[in-house]
């Protein structure tokens, strides 16, 4: 991605011990690009329970207002943030099961948001997944675009 982007990130409870580590490798991705910003929407705590489709939609509201604004949900498995964001027009989100689904989704999908489970997830998985998510173009393929705009189409 180039320019100044920004992350909004969410979680409900289960994937909250997960978050710290996608904050943790965000802070370690901006020491060496300034351009990257990111605000975390909640929630902030793992004991508490949350519904995760709130935290869905105050992110992937936040990732509409502007074309450099990315968004990381994260919960237990990933589904549930997923189908939820995928819910709110606009939001292309795909589930970052592995470097190939996150790399895929931006070249063919142009994702905006990238789901990641809390379950089964170190440190050194989010960081190649977020970095392969983030450092991958949108390809601009004519018939992917033609794609991508018949999924917006099915909004209406
Ligand atoms: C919460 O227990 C759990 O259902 C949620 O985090 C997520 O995994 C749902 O898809």
């Amino acid at each position: 991605m180039n320019g100044d982007i920004q992350i909004f990130i969410g979680s409900d409870h289960a994937g909250f011990e997960g978050k710290k580590k996608v904050i943790s490798v965000l802070k370690d991705l901006q020491k060496n690009d300034k351009k990257l910003n990111f605000i975390d929407l909640g929630t902030d705590s793992k004991i508490k329970k949350v519904d995760y489709p709130k935290y869905a939609k105050l992110v992937g509201n936040k990732v509409n207002k502007n074309k450099n604004n990315y968004g990381i949900l994260i919960c237990g498995t990933g589904t549930g943030m997923n189908i939820a964001a995928n819910k709110i027009n606009g939001i292309r989100a795909a589930m970052g099961y592995d470097l190939y689904s996150a790399k895929m989704s931006r070249i063919d999908n142009n994702a905006n948001v990238l789901c990641l489970r809390s379950r089964d997830f170190n440190l050194n998985r989010y960081t190649n997944i977020i970095k392969t998510f983030l450092k991958t173009q949108f390809s601009g393929i004519e018939r992917h675009q033609k794609r991508i705009d018949l999924i917006h189409k099915l909004e209406k």
